[in-house]
């Protein structure tokens, strides 16, 4: 089990459910004001007024990140506004289970029993200081796995939610209040029917594919069941693959929503691969300007890539995903229990995109996608949950940082110029998605090679590895000639440029913009 952070304002009860957690547990509690005390020789009040908040942070920063490199289960209480830090909250929700502690205002300052030891609310209104401070960090407090309120909870039963909490597995996408857990289980559809009670939907329409319904539909009947919605869920099975990916069908689950009655609180819950994720979560992103989105990722592709971060779209004639938006979910569950119906192919097609990420963002992933090929080839699942973990981990380290890609977020469309170039050329119809991103990343990389901005020999290591896990290398000139074309209506052109993310060494990258024409002699000569 990995620590357990206990987070929250003042008074939100973190030094009463924290050594209730550990004594369950039987792990140690640690609370973080407490060390500080003790090394500066005075209580943490008298130490924040005497030296400002400022150097009180600085104190806490030295204090807290090296304790997060320290692995071993313990209960760490955290001072309110530890998590103010943002090298300290991306490192908690990193390596611990985060959780954050709520109290109203109200409550906070009827628990604080003198304000002297609490500097912070030291004003003429205590209760006005509570609600700005409160306002001020709402979105670094809503950073967590989770939020338990303290409101007529005894100290029991909130160590319970924290107790239930800490025995999940689960990666958090920081995104201030749009904050979601990407959770995984291994065959447990009762986490879906957790996650659906908690966001208490009006209604839910189910968007999967008629091959996923057929192989994963009892999974989906056993969480279902038993949930308790106003109305029995409206399911849309479409056709699968990516010819599918169009406006047309993102009409018939507008029309099957509008039809079934939809409010704002209804939910959409995909299930599926790439296809129905971006799917359903365009059509969740657009109906009622907006209803919240559960993705249920049964490929290896959508578990590392599209399921998590937001990016939603259809294809158009003109290209792949050329029409979309940013639209997080509210969750993703990722049961590793899909994988054991998803066909080889499939499968390989999806850690195309784990072996971009570890190019451009992961060292010690690509090392372990090395080590461990032939047992990934061959479906192993303890080969392949670690290096599943580890891509949304890299994902959501990308995702937090550039959330709409203006920056860094472009690396991930590694191989994907050319990748989208022959999928559309191809109409979609020879290769998937996954190949498509692996013959291109090669080419890609080819290319840069001989630009000069890319190491010698990457290249070869990425064509072994993608050759290792049974997937394409390798396009003729006549086919990237033909699919040149779509390179022109990429989203990264600029005029005569495009954006182009580059392997600058090995799991690292930058987006370089490069000339067309440069471009296209590099890869067809
Ligand atoms: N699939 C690339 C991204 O999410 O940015």
């Amino acid at each position: 089990m990995r620590p357990i952070v206990l987070s929250g304002f003042m008074a939100t009860g973190k030094s009463t459910v924290g050594p209730l957690v550990a004594a369950r547990l039987g792990i140690p509690f640690v609370d973080t004001d407490a060390l500080l005390a003790e090394a500066a020789g005075m209580p943490v009040g008298e130490l924040f007024a005497k030296e400002g908040e400022g150097r009180f942070r600085e104190r806490e920063t030295s204090l807290v990140l090296p304790m997060l490199d320290d692995p071993s289960p313990r209960v760490i209480g955290f001072g309110g506004g530890t998590v103010t830090i943002q090298s300290v909250r991306h490192k908690a929700l990193e390596r611990a289970t985060v959780v954050t502690l709520t109290a109203s205002a109200e409550t906070i300052v009827a628990r604080v029993p003198s304000l002297p030891g609490r500097p912070n609310l030291l004003t003429a209104s205590p209760l006005q200081r509570a609600q700005d401070l409160l306002a001020l960090r709402r979105d670094v407090y809503g950073e967590c796995h989770v939020r338990v309120s303290t409101e007529g909870r005894t100290p029991d039963e909130i160590a319970e939610r924290v107790l239930a909490a800490a025995s999940l597995d689960t990666l958090a996408m920081p995104l201030g209040m749009r904050t979601y857990d990407v959770e995984l289980a291994d065959g447990d559809p009762s986490r879906l029917t957790a996650a659906v009670e908690e966001l208490a939907p009006s209604s839910l329409l189910v968007v999967t594919d008629t091959n996923v319904q057929a192989a994963r539909g009892a999974w989906l009947e056993a969480a279902l069941r038993g949930l308790k919605t106003p109305s029995p869920p409206r399911v849309i099975a479409i056709a699968p693959g990516e010819q599918s990916k169009t406006l047309a069908t993102v009409s018939r689950i507008w029309d099957e929503a509008l039809a079934g009655g939809v409010d704002r609180d209804a939910v959409v819950l995909a299930f599926g691969g790439g296809v129905v994720g971006d799917l359903a979560g365009f059509a969740a992103s657009t109906l009622l300007r907006g209803v919240r989105c559960v993705q249920i990722a049964t490929s290896l592709l959508a578990m590392v890539d599209s399921s998590v971060g937001g990016k939603t779209a259809f294809d158009h004639a003109a290209g792949k995903n050329l029409i979309g938006a940013f639209f997080q979910p509210s969750r993703v569950l990722v049961d590793f229990e899909h994988l054991t119906t998803l066909p080889a192919r499939q499968r390989a097609a999806g850690l195309a995109e784990v072996v971009k990420i570890a190019l451009v963002r992961d060292t010690a992933l690509l090392a372990l996608l090395e080590r461990d090929a032939d047992a990934i080839r061959a479906g192993d699942r303890a080969a392949i949950r670690p290096v599943v973990r580890a891509a949304i981990e890299a994902k959501i380290r990308v995702v937090r940082d550039d959330e709409r890609e203006t920056g860094a977020r472009a690396l991930l469309n590694l191989g994907h110029t050319v990748g989208h170039a022959l999928e559309a050329h191809a109409g979609y119809a020879t290769l998937l998605h996954g190949e498509a991103v692996a013959v291109g990343t090669v080419i890609e990389l080819a290319a840069t090679e001989r630009l000069g901005l890319t190491p010698a020999g990457t290249s070869s290591r990425a064509k072994a590895i993608f050759e290792r896990l049974d997937l394409p290398t390798e396009a003729t000139t006549a086919q990237l000639s033909a699919a040149w074309p779509f390179v022109l209506s990429d989203k990264k052109r600029a005029s005569t440029t495009l954006k182009l993310p580059v392997v600058t060494g090995a799991g690292a990258g930058a987006v370089e913009r490069l000339e067309i024409e440069a471009l296209r002699r590099a890869v067809i000569g």
